[in-house]
């Protein structure tokens, strides 16, 4: 092979190897250019369930178990049965929708009106007897 003929092989290496890169470029420009809307990935999820019990039962009970009762293992899921940090109404609220530790925020996933009704069904419920219901305008002022 002559000295010329190499280097000509190696500049058609080069450009095939740049144009390879340019499509998948291309390709990667394309997938980028699809709407938002037809993406897999939703732009967040919210959960459907209206009343506090169909909402503690799919939302809270995983933690906090059936009972109210929590659980302590691999984390430590604190009881709500009974739970004089009930008492004050707003405190619940801020905790469901800002999280507190290991305990996640769920404001974005919860209208104000879920968010009251899962706070009122568990302040009167698991031996809690809290009647002084909470209202979606507490739960709006409790939002960051
Ligand atoms: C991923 C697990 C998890 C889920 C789901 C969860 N919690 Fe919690 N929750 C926790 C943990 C952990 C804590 C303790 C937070 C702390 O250390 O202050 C907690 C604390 C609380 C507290 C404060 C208790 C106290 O005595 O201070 C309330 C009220 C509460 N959760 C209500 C709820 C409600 C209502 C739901 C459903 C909307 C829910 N939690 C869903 C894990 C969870």
């Amino acid at each position: 092979m002559t000295h010329a003929n190499c280097k000509l092989r190696t500049a058609l290496a080069i450009a095939i190897a740049v144009v390879l890169s340019l499509s998948s470029c291309m390709a990667y420009a394309q997938s980028a250019a699809v709407p938002a809307s037809t993406l897999a990935l939703s732009t967040g999820f919210k959960f459907v369930e209206m009343s506090g019990e169909e909402l503690f039962v799919n939302v809270c009970r995983g933690c906090h178990m059936s009972d109210g009762k929590g659980a302590a293992g691999a984390g430590t899921y604190p009881s709500l049965a009974g739970n004089r940090n009930l008492e004050a109404s707003g405190y619940p609220v801020h905790v469901v929708v800002n999280g507190q530790r290991g305990m996640p925020p769920f404001g974005a996933m919860m209208s104000d009106d879920q968010v009251a009704a899962v706070v009122n069904y568990l302040r009167t419920h698991f031996d809690n007897n809290y009647q002084d219901a909470v209202t979606a305008e507490d739960v709006k002022i409790v939002r960051r």
